[in-house]
């Protein structure tokens, strides 16, 4: 069968929950577990309506879905101000002076939000942007940094029904002006400049760039972080407005109207658009809708997070990515959490920054990236062990497949043996968590993302659609609708269809490979287009990776195919080593030995290159496309780069061949 996908890598150890933090927890046994997952499949109904009650509605959902492949409606018939769920509903509680946001600067300045701060921002920018001829259904662009008016802005939006794009602080000039052009929004978001390792990232000069050159912007907004004497910038009479001036000095009669009874909307009113790269071509935009976005993002923070009074939470994503708007804005501020927010770099002004944040503040939870993991590593533990991190409680990760040794520090050198971790699979397109293991209801396996979250019916399949064996590799495929799923790609219905409808029989199709073992735990072992072919062996680049990554000198690696006459394909490795470890032909020698071991003499490398570091995107995901065409020899890119983090590791790269 040659189509199956191999697995060598075999992880046995498993990390109990303490039975402390099981007797705390709001899912405390397997047990409990499996009853509410069966609940959620067998009464779906039943299960979101207990699950939301907390949350507002103005009129009651009559039916929970309607499902049409590709087109899929949840809780018809019911209206709702998403933000009242986030945040009205909390003013009336203990929750209302406490701390909904606690940003901390990247130059070390802080600034704490109670709910009722946050709500009044929110409403006042509302009332703002209403001002400006926002209505309901237009969209607004917000090209900000990690400051907390972004998470504001997008508030703001969701008060008044404006669908909000969030583009990545990161992003470029033209990057921002294509996501303007395809969304056609009507008014962008913005700063005069965001801090990043100690410099100045100039946003609203970016801005202008990209705005010169699309049609629908009609006003930009400004909120003034650096100040004029540090980043000057430009401002276009009767386009431009500071974000202060639009709020004038008092809330207006329309902002305490907005305060007091927003308007509601449709279950399925579009409240916001994402865009995602595909690994070619133009970047989809991923619609969420409202009413079933709220409850994936809710509920699955409430069970994966198991929130507690007191708890102070962190994300580190940026709120450019899903990460950030699932779990820094919509789903902690729908369960009342204080989140932690943070500006900058991880290594400003040193590879400490982190461990001194949870210090200074007291954060309880850690929700981060395995690229972010791995950069510790790297950089060494005596950064972590400077640092009190005593309060935390529970740690996170997504983004890629963590690899093993990767796990086991996070797991040992951050949470000192006694935090469990969950690592989380999910998409921009699932809107919230779809596998990862409740962290006091199931032990976890180092490297696998564990079961299914509720109400997801998740499968992995051969090509032709049926279940494959137990470790047996396959595509990762999700079987029924669930609330949280993308409706659409803005713009191109076809586009949805044809990539995650299309290619599998009646299911959806995530792009992964994965496998499941004998006991129900999912492991992603890449994305299907990066399948290595090896000597007739199929196999995922996270199970090479892992292994490489298992080295001790190893810090992190990228295995990528290219095309070999005799092969078929022969497999070339990027390697980036620990601090202090020497780039030798020794060291090749045993990582081939390490991979004969590791894996089998077939996956043995046939080019190994060391590298300092890998193309990554901003989001931190290994651009394998790119090494692809380093490994052949290509001296142009072909695919869009406008997501590389840094153009000069590609040129690196190429200058440092063999
Ligand atoms: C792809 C989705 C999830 C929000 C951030 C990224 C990979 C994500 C994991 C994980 C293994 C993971 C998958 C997925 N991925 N989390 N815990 N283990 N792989 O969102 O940019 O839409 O990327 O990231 O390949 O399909 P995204």
């Amino acid at each position: 069968m040659s189509d199956r996908i191999e697995s060598r890598l075999k992880e046995d150890r498993r990390f109990q929950p303490s039975r402390e933090f099981s007797a705390h927890a709001r899912v405390g046994s397997h047990a409990e577990y499996a009853e509410l997952y069966r609940q959620s499949i067998e009464e779906p109904e039943q299960f979101w309506r207990a699950q939301t009650q907390d949350l507002v509605f103005r009129t009651p959902p009559k039916t929970f879905v309607e499902w049409k492949l590709p087109n899929a409606k949840f809780f018809l018939g019911a209206t709702l101000n998403l933000t009242e769920s986030c945040l009205d509903r909390h003013l009336v509680t203990q929750h209302r002076t406490r701390a909904a946001i606690v940003w901390e600067g990247e130059p070390g300045d802080v600034r704490t939000l109670t709910y009722f701060e946050l709500h009044r921002e929110v409403v006042r920018l509302a009332a703002a942007l209403t001002d400006l001829g926002v209505i309901a259904g237009d969209r607004i662009a917000i090209y900000m940094g990690m400051v907390p008016e972004a998470a504001i802005a997008m508030l703001a939006c969701a008060r008044i029904g404006a669908t909000h794009s969030v583009v990545f602080g990161g992003f470029s000039a033209e990057a921002l002006r294509d996501r303007i052009n395809d969304s056609g929004a009507k008014v962008l978001l913005t700063q005069d400049g965001a801090w990043r390792r100690g410099s100045v990232v100039p946003l609203k000069k970016m801005a202008d760039d990209a705005v010169a050159q699309t049609k629908t912007i009609e006003k930009v907004v400004v909120y003034r972080r650096m100040g004029s004497e540090r980043t000057p910038v430009e401002m276009r009479e009767g386009r431009d407005v500071w974000w202060d001036d639009l709020l004038g000095r008092h809330p207006s009669e329309k902002a305490l109207a907005l305060a007091k009874s927003p308007p509601a909307f449709d279950a399925e009113h579009p409240l916001f658009i994402l865009y995602t790269s595909g690994s070619t071509g133009k970047p989809k935009g991923v619609l969420h809708t409202t009413a079933g976005y709220l409850a994936g993002a809710h509920v699955t923070t409430k069970f994966v997070f198991d929130l507690k009074d007191g708890d102070l939470y962190w994300c580190t994503a940026d709120i450019g990515w899903v990460t950030g708007h699932s779990y820094i804005v919509y789903g902690p501020l729908s369960c009342g959490a204080s989140c932690m927010m943070y500006e900058g770099a991880p290594n400003f002004p040193d590879p400490g920054r982190f461990w001194k944040v949870i210090e200074r503040h007291g954060v309880t939870i850690l929700y981060t990236a395995p690229t972010a993991i791995r950069a510790f590593i790297r950089w060494g533990d005596d950064w972590v062990n400077k640092a009190d991190l005593s309060s935390l409680r529970l740690l996170g990760s997504v983004g890629e497949p963590i690899n093993p040794e990767a796990w086991t520090w996070y797991h040992k050198v951050v949470g000192k043996d006694r935090c469990p971790i969950v690592d989380t699979w999910w998409q921009t397109e699932t809107g919230s968590i779809m596998l990862t293991t409740l962290p006091g209801a199931a032990y976890s396996k180092p490297g696998s993302t564990g079961l299914p979250l509720f109400g997801v019916d998740i499968a992995v399949v051969r090509d032709e659609g049926q279940d494959c064996a137990a470790n047996e590799g396959g595509k990762l495929v999700i079987r029924r609708p669930w609330p949280s799923m993308a409706r659409t790609l803005w713009n191109d219905d076809e586009r949805y269809l044809k990539s995650y409808w299309d290619v599998m029989p009646n299911v959806y199709f995530t792009g992964d490979g994965a496998r499941k073992d004998e006991d129900g735990y999912f492991w992603v072992v890449g994305r299907i287009d990066d399948v290595l072919n090896v000597a007739g062996h199929r196999i995922g680049t996270a199970e090479i990776e892992s292994a490489l990554a298992s080295h001790p000198s190893v810090a992190e690696a990228a295995a990528v195919g290219k095309p070999d006459d005799l092969k078929g394909q022969a497999l070339v490795v990027f390697v980036t080593l620990k601090q202090g470890q020497a780039a030798t032909k020794e060291l090749k020698g045993k990582l081939t030995e390490h991979i004969d071991k590791e894996i089998g003499k077939f996956a043995r490398p046939d080019q190994i290159r060391f590298t300092d570091a890998l193309p990554k995107t901003r989001s931190g995901k290994i651009m394998r496309r790119l090494l692809k065409e380093v490994a052949s020899g290509a001296l142009e890119t072909k695919g869009d780069t406008s997501t590389l983090e840094d153009l000069g590791v590609l040129a690196k790269l190429r200058a440092d061949e063999e």
